[in-house]
């Protein structure tokens, strides 16, 4: 596994980044700051979220060369269509303090506005007038990856997704992989709740690692993009720290397995196998 992915535009990206989702403005400038010290060289964030004006702080106070840093940011839903996304993508940078980004995503396809096909040319535009790193999306099923791919014949370079032990989205990371599109998880830790489970506190015992580093290593041996995120800079610091150890074939079976929908039709461990 190794600590960087290469898009289908031969550009890198890190393997892990710094979520920013639900980080207030105020504190993103520190959390963004913490996690760059701390070595993240990749921070994702989005128009939506109401933070960039604190992620480019954090950006500009920490030091480190924009150059040595991939920032990812998305287009909303207000924002759809060709004119539009040009636009918004000015007002991400303006916001971020950056001359451009290294990731631009199309947050969500929103198939009711029907417009992600005109928004997609846009990003297609800013990539061909070497205005931004790369091109992709976030949400997207397999139909609406296919209808961009058809009607543009732009591969999105990454399409950035929910994907933890309890929601594998196995059949659409094979389309991602048969197509050259980065499969890139959020929530890759499904948000804490799955860090309980005593299957990997097993496995995490075994390495002498965390639940979380088990499950982020899963992830990268998978050959995922992953962006945890955590307000607790020992956290933060240990999340990176997932390329010092791997996972045996049994160890991966098991977090594999870990996908089981209750008889409610839950998706992930039965609440009973919690431990806490
Ligand atoms: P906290 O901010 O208190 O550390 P996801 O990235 O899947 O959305 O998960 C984020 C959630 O997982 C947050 O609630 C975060 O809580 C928690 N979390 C992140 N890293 C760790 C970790 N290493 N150990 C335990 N919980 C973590």
């Amino acid at each position: 596994a190794t600590t960087h992915v290469q898009l289908n535009n031969g550009t890198w990206m890190p393997r892990i980044g710094f979520g920013v989702f639900q980080i207030g403005n105020d504190e993103t400038a520190a959390a963004v700051r913490t996690a760059i010290d701390a070595g993240y060289r990749s921070i994702d964030t989005a128009a939506i979220y109401g933070n960039e004006v604190g992620t480019g702080v954090g950006i500009a106070e920490s030091g480190v060369d924009r150059g040595e840093l991939f920032v990812t940011s998305k287009l909303w839903h207000d924002d759809h269509g060709f004119d539009n996304t040009l636009r918004a993508y000015d007002a991400s940078l303006e916001r971020l303090g950056v001359d451009a980004l290294d990731l631009f995503l199309i947050h969500w396809p929103v198939p009711t506005l029907d417009r992600y096909v005109d928004s997609w040319r846009a990003l297609e535009r800013l990539l061909s007038d070497g205005r931004v790193g790369a091109i992709g999306v976030s949400n997207f099923q397999q139909p609406h990856l296919e209808r961009l791919i058809a009607e543009t014949g732009t591969v999105p370079a990454v399409n950035q997704i929910e994907l933890h032990p309890g929601l594998q989205q196995r059949e659409l990371s094979a389309f991602h992989a048969a197509n050259g599109i980065i499969t890139e998880a959020w929530s890759p830790l499904g948000q804490g709740t799955f860090l309980s489970h005593p299957a990997l506190s097993e496995i995490a015992r075994a390495h002498q690692v965390t639940e979380a580093q088990v499950v982020l290593r899963w992830h990268v041996q998978a050959d995922r993009v992953v962006i945890p995120k955590s307000t607790h800079p020992a956290r933060i610091t240990s999340n990176l720290d997932v390329f010092s150890f791997e996972l045996g074939a049994a160890d991966i079976a098991i977090i594999d397995n870990l996908e089981t929908p209750d008889e409610a039709g839950r998706i992930g461990p039965h609440p009973d196998t919690f431990a806490g």
